[in-house]
């Protein structure tokens, strides 16, 4: 009797976690591998960014660079070598933080379940870690991620640049499979960190043959991005005033002609996607709502099954 109700137990949980792979990715994917998968990389991220909360920042950034290039496959965290110049060294990539706290988690996990845990599922992990570290949502991912082989500079082309406007962002992010709304949210992890001078400085001299500065930028915030490009191209200006905070300020910071790139205030400017940045400056939940499963979503592209990748022993290096 006792072991027809145990039978029935591990059916039940096996339909479980069978129902609950998609793209071959699923919830419970560690459960009986690594069970302290997640706590482990939680614990790592929570320690790392309680000495320096800026990093939270770095972390989500990494996340949609991993993302956006090759798949969701750690590919961004690969170390050049003599003869191949990989993603972390395009000119997109040098400002990414955070490679430490990946590896940190990384060691751990090797020392717990080794073999076992992918470099692209700690980073999705830790990506979603740092939003709620930093005041953000909470949601639940999927694990399964296997690592990819290949790392190239030239494959960094896939990022969008802070130089398009607002259907140029849309194409880009719809050809991902995004939509505008989608965009516009995941464009909201602008609420966290920094730019540098540089990825801004084109807006505000000789912007174009009319204009000198970009008339889409308020004329007192101009004079803010100016005086910080003042000194240097690595100078760095906050995206909203709480830059480790998740909130929503950094929307209505848009409504005020106070997006730092050219990129964050084509939202407000562009018509098929103002709605939605004054939804979303007026209604934190929805922000947070709509982030979050935009984030899952962003989570699951392009993602190398067993197949097609490896669990890296070191995620700097393909096995
Ligand atoms: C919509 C197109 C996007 C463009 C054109 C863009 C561009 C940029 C640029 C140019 C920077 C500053 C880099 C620097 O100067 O060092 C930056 C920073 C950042 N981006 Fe984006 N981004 C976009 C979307 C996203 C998305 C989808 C996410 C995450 C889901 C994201 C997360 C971040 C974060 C958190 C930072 C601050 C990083 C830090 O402080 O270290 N961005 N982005």
């Amino acid at each position: 009797m006792v072991n027809s109700k145990v039978l029935i137990v591990v059916i039940v949980l096996v339909y479980i976690m069978i129902a609950s792979m998609a793209n071959g990715l699923s919830m419970t994917y560690y459960v009986l591998t690594c069970p302290l998968a997640e706590i482990i990389v939680r614990n790592t991220v929570n320690k790392a960014l309680q000495a320096d909360s800026t990093l939270a920042a770095g972390l989500v950034r990494m996340h949609f660079h991993d993302c956006f290039v090759q798949g969701c496959d750690a590919s961004v965290l690969i170390d050049s070598t003599k003869d191949n110049t990989a993603e972390k060294d395009s000119p997109a990539n040098l400002s990414l933080r955070g490679y430490e706290i990946i590896d940190d988690a990384k060691d751990e996990l090797e020392r717990r379940c080794p073999g076992v845990v992918s470099c692209a599922d700690i980073l999705a992990m830790a990506a979603r870690d740092a939003v709620l570290f930093a005041g953000g949502p909470f949601y639940g991912i999927q694990a399964g991620r296997k690592d990819g082989r290949r790392s190239m500079i030239l494959d960094t082309i896939n990022l969008p640049a802070p130089t398009l406007n607002s259907s140029e962002l849309i194409s880009a992010f719809g050809k991902r499979g995004f939509t505008a709304q989608e965009m516009v949210a995941l464009s909201g992890a602008h609420t966290l960190g920094v730019a540098r001078c540089s990825s801004f400085k084109s807006r505000l001299s000789k912007f174009n043959s009319t204009h000198d500065v970009d008339p889409s930028l308020d004329t007192q915030f101009a004079k803010t991005l100016i005086s910080t490009c003042g000194l240097g191209d690595n100078a760095e200006q906050s995206f909203d005033s709480t830059k480790n905070i998740f909130d929503n300020n950094y929307f209505n910071g848009l409504q005020r002609k106070a997006g730092v790139l050219f990129s964050d205030q084509t939202l407000f400017d562009g018509p098929g996607t103002r709605g939605i940045v004054n939804a979303y400056a007026m209604n934190m939940a929805f922000f947070f709502l709509d982030f979050q499963r935009a984030m899952v979503k962003m989570g699951t592209m392009d993602v190398k099954l067993a197949s097609n990748g490896e669990v890296r022993n070191n995620c700097r290096k393909i096995n």
